[in-house]
């Protein structure tokens, strides 16, 4: 696979990374640690140098830690701390920086490594100023134990006060045809001051890979259930965005998440998605979306389409809505 430059931190990675938060939360219940292992491994095989993981993703970090051991030195590894006991759960942030240590220390130990490549501050904590946040991480990179700072979910002020303090390599957030809030002002702050963008549910959480309809039904503990845009009612208007996905890939001859993650390659030439799967079959899919090309008229037709089919429902339910820093 081609490899792209994350802005200009000089952060080289495979142009498709591999998402997977999936294999131990947020999508039912956790996946097999040995198939899990194998499929981080066939990732690996394939050409994917760029894996993604948190401190909140359950046993994600050991899981990731025991993947990547025989070829470390080959690959990039991401994870990210933020929330309060590293739980999710709580709903509660904290970026303090004694925790940014304790999870620096910790996420050493589970990814069995000697340096985090990039550390990603998971959500702006309003209690911590960003600052703290950006100098914490400045620490850890002198100390070699941190190769370079991300944030995710942060908007525009957050991103250009934590990059004056320490350059902000990547920014991580929401981004596909299915949410295209950073076009209007993240995406040209981050070409302005040269920083990566790391575009995470590329396909939707599913939705743009044409695979679910308005009857798909979600196991106990996935998170779908509970957000607005995976409502029945959603789902109705929703569903038309992957019905004409999925018409615009069956005239290319390719499958609908080749042409959601292209349609991502297209938009920069620094951006690089992360799409998540537990199966070999649709990672080998994911992958091959590296290879196709979205010609100008591929591309006019989707914006054309976009402008005119409006996605219905918030991506997170409320409380998950105010974590996002705009
Ligand atoms: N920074 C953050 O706050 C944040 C938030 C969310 C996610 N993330 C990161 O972003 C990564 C990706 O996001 P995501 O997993 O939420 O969403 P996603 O990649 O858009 O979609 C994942 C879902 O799509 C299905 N899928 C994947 N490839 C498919 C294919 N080719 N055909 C049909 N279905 C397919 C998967 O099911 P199967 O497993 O059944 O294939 C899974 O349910 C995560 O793993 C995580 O590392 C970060």
């Amino acid at each position: 696979m081609h490899r792209r430059q994350l802005g200009t931190s000089g952060l080289e990675v495979s142009a498709i990374g591999l998402g997977c938060m999936g294999l131990s939360l947020a999508y039912g219940p956790p996946m097999d640690r040995g198939a899990a292992i194998e499929l981080i491994r066939a990732a690996h095989d394939l050409g994917v140098t760029f894996f993604d993981t948190a401190e909140a993703y359950g046993e994600n970090e050991e899981l990731l830690g025991e993947a990547v051991a025989p070829f470390r030195e080959e690959v990039v590894v991401a994870t990210k701390f933020g929330w309060k006991d590293g739980n999710l759960r709580t709903g509660t942030l904290d970026s303090t920086p004694e925790r940014i240590r304790l999870v620096a220390e910790q996420s050493l130990r589970r990814l069995r490594t000697d340096r985090i490549d990039l550390f990603y501050q998971h959500r702006v904590d309003p209690q911590v100023p960003i600052e703290e946040v950006a100098g914490a991480v400045q620490d850890l990179i002198q100390k070699g134990k941190v190769k370079h700072f991300g944030l995710s979910e942060a908007g525009v002020q957050t991103i250009r006060r934590a990059h004056a303090v320490q350059p902000v390599a990547a920014l991580q957030s929401e981004y596909s045809m299915f949410s295209r809030d950073p076009e209007a002002e993240i995406l040209p702050t981050l070409e302005e001051l040269g920083i990566g963008f790391v575009p995470f549910s590329p396909l939707g959480k599913g939705f743009l890979t044409g695979k679910i309809d308005v009857g798909t039904t979600f196991a106990e503990g996935d998170i779908r259930n509970t957000l607005p845009r995976f409502e029945a009612e959603a789902r109705v208007t929703n569903h038309r965005i992957a019905t004409a996905v999925t018409g615009i890939a069956a005239r290319k001859g390719v499958p609908p998440a080749q042409v959601a993650l292209a349609w991502l390659l297209a938009q920069k030439p620094w951006i690089v998605p992360i799409p998540g799967t537990s199966k070999l079959g649709r990672l080998r899919e994911n992958v091959g979306g590296a290879d196709v090309e979205l010609s100008a008229d591929d591309l006019r037709e989707i914006a054309g389409m976009l402008s005119s089919l409006q996605v219905q429902g918030e991506r997170y339910a409320p409380q998950g809505m105010k974590m996002v820093d705009r």
